[in-house]
């Protein structure tokens, strides 16, 4: 209660009039019913407020938006006269080494623009949870910072746009990958799809499992460890900094994916059937020759010390892994990680200079001058 004595030196007899300020201030004429309770939060189909972010419900949420906002960096902090040099250079790298940088590039400069769709047009407007939607914003805009990071390494090299943009519509192991994806995507961004039924929520249940576990899961990995090899021996460091910023965000998107997942599952559990399972690990078996075929596509022979058969056992321990993590069994027999170095990477801290290439420091909003 508010205290009016200072005002008020006849309390007693202007008490009714006090009254009636008192309670419009303190809110009892308010109608509160739109206040949310944090209990009352659901991940989909939530009868809540979205526009509230707090009472947090989901701290989950909030601390892996917190956590991206800590881990901000942009394309052009990273210096690529290295690589420059080394790609124009006629015997700088073997036709091999450039495949694989090609190939690359084709599959991850339209990807992350299928992420920010899916994210932006789909998956947001689906979510009624604010905590994940506030995570949802951050998510997008770092998949925008993906794609601009692959568009400066195209630049910066001087590729050929209009073959690079393109490898998803003209190389069949590119082409296969996307081919696998769009239909999921379609289907939260069709403007009459609605959740609230369990075969729309199943639907949305399965869509976000495919673009966590298995695009941003598993589709990225032979790619990564692709470029971060090359950086490992000392080429393209420019372009495999890029590659290990993008990896660290892209290991917290699967890792929020996963956590969304698990617990619309939990507050929904009538969607997680026999059927459905079958069908996820279907589309996990699926997801895994698609990754294979574009690993063999990439490396026709060995280099940078990988070959494809390695990516087949490290495909199936990534695929048992992304299962185990969203309650379903292993899919494939006991498989061992070929390349442990890779969990190194996906801890990096951005204070940690890797390659060593950074030039410039972020700036904060304290150095913007108005002049
Ligand atoms: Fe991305
Ligand atoms: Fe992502």
């Amino acid at each position: 209660m508010l205290n009016w004595d200072d005002e008020a030196p006849v309390a007693a007899e202007k008490a009714p009039v006090l009254q009636t300020v008192d309670s419009a201030i303190a809110g009892s004429n308010v109608d509160t019913s739109q206040r949310v309770n944090a209990a009352d939060k659901r991940i989909i189909n939530a009868k809540t407020d979205v526009n509230q972010l707090v009472p947090f419900k989901y701290k989950w949420a909030w601390d892996k938006y917190l956590a991206g906002c800590a881990n901000h960096w942009m394309p052009q902090e990273i210096n690529m006269q290295r690589d420059i040099e080394l790609w124009k250079s006629p015997n700088g790298l073997t036709e091999d080494e450039r495949r694989v940088i090609k190939r690359n590039l084709g599959f991850f400069v339209t990807a992350d623009s299928l992420a920010a769709n899916n994210i932006v047009l789909g998956t947001y407007r689906h979510i009624t949870a604010p905590e994940c939607r506030q995570y949802l914003l951050r998510q997008a805009f770092e998949e925008a910072i993906h794609t601009h990071a692959y568009q400066y390494i195209v630049e910066s090299l001087g590729l050929d746009e209009g073959e690079i943009f393109n490898a998803y519509n003209e190389i069949p192991s590119i082409r296969d990958k996307d081919q696998f994806l769009i239909p999921f995507i379609d289907v939260l961004t069709d403007p009459t799809f609605r959740t609230g039924t369990l075969e729309a929520d199943q639907t949305l249940l399965r869509s976000l499992i495919v673009f966590a576990c298995l695009m941003e899961g598993l589709f990225f990995y032979v790619g990564f460890t692709q470029i971060l090899a090359l950086g490992r021996q000392n080429k393209m460091t420019g372009a495999a900094e890029q590659y290990q910023y993008i990896l660290r965000d892209e290991s917290m998107h699967c890792n929020f994916g996963i956590d969304l997942i698990n617990t619309i599952k939990m507050e929904n559990p009538q969607l997680w059937t026999p059927a459905f399972r079958e069908e996820i690990k279907s589309l996990f078996s699926r997801a895994v020759e698609l990754e294979y075929r574009y690993a063999e596509d990439t490396m026709p022979r060995g280099v940078l010390g990988l070959n494809a058969p390695m990516f087949k056992g490290y495909l199936r321990f990534i695929a048992n892994r992304r299962a185990q993590q969203i309650g379903l069994d292993a899919l494939f027999p006991q498989e061992e990680n070929p390349f442990p170095w890779m969990s190194e990477m996906i801890d990096l801290k951005k204070e940690r200079n890797f390659f060593e290439t950074r030039v410039i420091e972020y700036q904060t909003g304290g150095a913007l001058s108005w002049d």
